[in-house]
């Protein structure tokens, strides 16, 4: 398979579209960046990088470091969890709280905001120095020392982080949260602030698209079984209100952020990351969606 060639056919292809959103505003640091920045980068099971465009720019992942604390929990806790976290679908916006009183506290899923807070306050539970062993993490998963946190953003996220504190209070009162809000907060807004490149995060999802198995770290990160549950909820909770869309027009598990990252996996294949800061309605990146659809379309081999 030539998937230099097929990544470059799709980047172009959609330069030519022309595609507009909006950058992401509630974060004002976020709404710095360039829009018109585009990134591919596809790794393969050999190790094999593929990249074009701003593949190599590093840019805030995000709600898709949520995959990251999750995986870090989930060998911890295993079947634990799922007694403070559901795996639905919730249909509704990621920073949505309404769904938390009529269902008691309990998030419909862990990638919407509600969910991912509990998934970091567990993380608090059970490591000592949560943001330096998750960049450490994802240091490993990379197979390389490329992250940062950017402190503006999240500076800048914590000075606008109403919404997400309510989630946490709220979430309290459900009895749903075991640390201390502000300390689980600062976790969750560096978490957010994460800067890497498309190839260092396609690298990271590597383990996923490879049956757990991590080949930049040289382990087993999850087991078989884990590894396909956590793809299971990237296919129906990894794009909010939009994921039914997303399995409709890509077909592949995948994790979205604001920042305009889309990271995905075809297992037994590859993972692939894409990168461009506007946004649609729901808060999704509109050229890395059309991205990765056309990438499908062309493939000779589908996950369905
Ligand atoms: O908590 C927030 O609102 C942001 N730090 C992350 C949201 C996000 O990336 C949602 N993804 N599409």
């Amino acid at each position: 398979m030539d998937y230099q060639g097929l990544i470059e056919e799709v980047y172009h292809e959609v330069q030519a579209e022309n595609l507009k959103g909006k950058v992401a505003d509630y974060i004002p640091e976020i709404a710095n960046v360039d829009p018109n920045q585009f990134g591919i980068a596809l790794v393969d099971l050999k190790g094999n990088v593929y990249g074009v465009g701003d593949h190599q720019v590093p840019f805030s992942i995000q709600s898709i470091s949520k995959v990251h604390t999750l995986t870090m929990v989930f060998n911890v806790f295993n079947t634990k969890l799922w007694s403070r976290v559901n795996v639905e679908p919730s249909g509704d916006p990621f920073n949505s709280i309404a769904q938390l009183e009529y269902e008691k506290g309990i998030p419909r899923n862990p990638f919407i905001n509600a969910g991912a807070l509990v998934i970091t306050d567990a993380l608090c539970s059970k490591f000592e120095n949560p943001i330096d062993q998750l960049s450490e993490f994802i240091n490993e998963l990379a197979g390389e020392t490329c992250v940062k946190i950017n402190p503006d953003v999240m500076n800048s996220e914590k000075n606008h982080g109403e919404r997400n504190t309510a989630l946490a209070y709220f979430l309290k009162s459900y009895k749903n949260f075991n640390n201390p809000i502000e300390e689980v907060l600062n976790v969750y807004f560096s978490q957010c602030a994460i800067e890497m490149s498309c190839v260092d995060l396609a690298k990271s999802f590597s383990f996923l698209a490879n049956d757990g198995f991590s080949i930049f770290a040289d382990r087993q990160i999850l087991s078989e079984s884990s590894a396909r549950r956590i793809n299971a909820l990237m296919l129906t909770c990894g794009f909010y209100d939009e994921a039914g869309e997303f399995a409709y027009r890509v077909g592949l598990p995948g994790k979205s952020g604001v920042g305009g990252g889309v990271a995905a996996v075809m297992p037994h294949k590859f993972s692939i990351a894409v990168w461009s800061p506007e946004l649609n309605e729901k808060g999704n990146s509109i050229k890395s969606i059309r991205a990765l659809e056309l990438l499908t379309d062309k493939l000779s081999f589908s996950l369905f």
